[in-house]
């Protein structure tokens, strides 16, 4: 049986674009219960500037609130070196940097250009080097820009050179507003992954057209073996307009499970989860699965 990997994004992703602030106490308790499901990653948190993200100006109180399972890689973002440097006091695993493939992406949401940005991670490489901290990166609007349009995929690898050159360990492919289609998406990766063989390669999908799930699918048909995904379809980036949430991880597992793909999730006690999710976000989530039953539900026949 093949094997997939899913980093739980909905801490990061998913309460970024959240309007009411949820307790430091709730999200602890949030993230050690996810821990348990089986999950290879969480995205705990952000080290962003609390101006620019208010909902998760907790996340030292976060990520040194939380327990550790000793399975769970813990990986939080990082948009720059002030915010690496809050990272590694408190413990985590794994950075994940974050810049825009594209110009106007990237000013409205860091308020620097591409180039800046990789700058920036030139610094941060240096300092984490020797730490044993990962260095991913994730590359927002891969598939395109809410302000540009299509992103060329030269434009795209061209980036992950830059990216591997500095010494970045692993890529994240971002369809940040949820454009991106299954050709498209089976184009890129199937020349990322010939391009670069030894990269490890996550993607990272937003349902925003319906067309997550096809994209995971098409991403994995190219050989990507990791992927972001968020409980109850949270997440979506506040300087995106029109950007709603990421692909739902129960029903990623869901449809993984079924077709005979191992994801090393237990999906009765992700769906626990799940069910409790809109008391701890105040509404109501857009998950599939967590409503209709798993694909083996079965229903009396009517008298
Ligand atoms: N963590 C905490 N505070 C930070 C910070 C960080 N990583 N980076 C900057 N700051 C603080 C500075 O200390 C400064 O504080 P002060 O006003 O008290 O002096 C203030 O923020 C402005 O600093 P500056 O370097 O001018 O940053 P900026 O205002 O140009 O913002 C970013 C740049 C990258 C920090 C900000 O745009 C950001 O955090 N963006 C993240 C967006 C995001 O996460 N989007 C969703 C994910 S895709
Ligand atoms: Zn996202």
């Amino acid at each position: 049986m093949s094997r997939i990997y899913i980093n739980e994004v909905a801490p990061r992703d998913g309460l970024q674009i959240e309007a009411t602030f949820v307790p430091t106490q709730n999200k602890i308790a949030w993230i050690d219960r996810l821990a348990t499901t089986g999950l290879a990653k969480i995205e705990a948190t952000s080290f962003t500037s609390p101006k620019a993200i208010p909902s998760l100006s907790d996340a030292t109180d976060v990520m040194q609130g939380i327990q550790r399972h000793p399975s769970v890689i813990y990986t939080a973002l990082v948009p720059n070196l002030k915010g690496c440097q809050r990272a590694l006091e408190c413990d985590v695993n794994e950075i994940n940097l974050v810049m825009s493939a594209s110009d106007s992406h990237s000013q409205a949401n860091l308020r620097m250009t591409p180039e800046q940005s990789l700058a920036q991670f030139a610094e941060i490489v240096t300092y984490v080097q020797g730490s044993g901290v990962f260095i991913n990166a994730s590359l927002s609007t891969t598939f395109g820009c809410p302000f540009e349009g299509r992103v060329d995929e030269a434009r795209v690898f061209s980036l992950i050179e830059k990216l591997l050159q500095i010494g970045v360990q692993g890529i994240t492919l971002c369809d940040t507003t949820g454009v991106a289609n299954p050709a498209q998406v089976k184009h890129l990766c199937q020349s990322a992954v010939a391009r670069w063989p030894q990269v490890p390669f996550t993607l990272h999908f937003h349902n925003t057209r319906g067309m997550g799930l096809a994209n995971a699918l098409a991403a994995w048909e190219a050989g990507i073996l990791h992927f972001d995904a968020s409980l109850g379809g949270l997440g979506g980036c506040p300087y995106a307009p029109g950007a709603t949430g990421n692909v739902c991880s129960e029903d990623l597992v869901h449809m993984f499970e079924q077709m005979g793909v191992d994801t090393g999730v237990d999906l009765d006690a992700l769906l626990a989860i799940s069910e409790v999710l809109p008391d701890l976000v105040g509404h109501d989530t857009p998950g599939h699965v967590i409503k209709a039953g798993k694909a083996d539900r079965r229903y009396p026949i009517p008298t």
